[in-house]
């Protein structure tokens, strides 16, 4: 397989709006069309450990990547993103790797701040390592415009912002994509998750604009959830997960599209 041309997407949007469910399907359904796949954990919640399939985290956690430096954290001499991903990422499924800033170490606050801290430093530096220059990077955030704001995803072209079709949803859709849309050379795409073919339709009339893709609501997700498995390893041919594999292709048609303009 000739290798896939790598995309850099963030998934941003509304508490609960879908974003690691959709974040770690897709980065499990980009590594089965031969892409090297980085996912990027910048909540401090377990959602795309889950979504991805991923083991939990293992020891030695991200915490250890940094040492104090007066009251901040600096990254330890010879850690950069190679070594952080050799190191602290683990692999799920599909070999896709995941670096993951919320690793729990039961020491404390300072250790999870540590990490927080090492994860900012690492995710700065994507865009410049040279070793990363062919991954595909995908990463979940954490909810609402605060992340977008700050921009926990530098290395992002692409921002997915997930919405619902809820007025509160619509609204931290429109918030996050006004920031994102003001820097240059970004791409913002809306997707909507949980609506069906109505809902989809009122959204988009709240939304003022078309989605680039729309994900079913789908028991088959939350049957997922409940049983602790990912969906595209609990329910491979349910809705959902189909409608992210065509999201999938699309971006890469997307991204396509952008270099053949540029
Ligand atoms: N298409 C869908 N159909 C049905 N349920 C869904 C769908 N997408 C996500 N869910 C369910 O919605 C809930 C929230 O999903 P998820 O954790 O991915 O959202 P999130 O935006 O990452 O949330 P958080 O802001 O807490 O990180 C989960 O219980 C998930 O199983
Ligand atoms: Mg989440």
């Amino acid at each position: 397989m000739a290798p896939a041309m790598p995309l850099r997407i963030a998934v941003a949007g509304k508490g609960g709006a879908g974003k690691s469910m959709i974040a770690g399907t897709m980065a499990r359904a980009l590594a089965r069309r031969g892409h090297s796949v980085l996912a990027l954990g910048t909540d401090a919640m377990p959602g795309l450990t889950h979504s991805l399939g991923a083991p939990p985290s293992l020891e030695p956690a991200l915490a250890e990547a940094v040492e104090p430096d007066g009251r901040r954290w600096r990254l330890k001499k010879g850690i950069g993103p190679v070594r952080a991903v050799q190191r602290y990422a683990t692999t799920a499924p599909d070999g896709v790797r995941l670096l993951d800033c919320g690793t729990p170490t039961g020491r404390g606050a300072d250790p999870v701040y540590a990490s927080i801290s090492a994860f900012a430093q690492v995710i700065r530096r994507l865009e410049d390592a040279n070793a990363f220059r062919d991954w595909t990077l995908v990463g979940d955030l954490a909810a609402g415009p605060e992340p977008a704001a700050v921009n926990w995803a530098p290395y992002a072209d692409t921002w997915l912002v997930v919405v619902e079709p809820t007025w509160k949803s619509v609204l931290t859709a429109r918030r996050i994509a006004r920031i994102t849309r003001s820097r240059a050379g970004k791409s913002t795409l809306l997707v909507m998750n949980k609506a069906s073919e109505s809902g989809l339709r009122a959204a988009e009339q709240m939304l003022g604009e078309r989605v680039f893709a729309s994900i079913p609501a789908d028991g088959a997700v939350i049957d997922a959830d409940r049983a602790g498995v990912a969906p595209i390893d609990h329910s491979p041919s349910s809705p959902a997960v189909h409608a992210i594999e065509r999201l999938v292709e699309a971006l890469e048609r997307a991204s396509i599209d952008r270099m053949v303009k540029s």
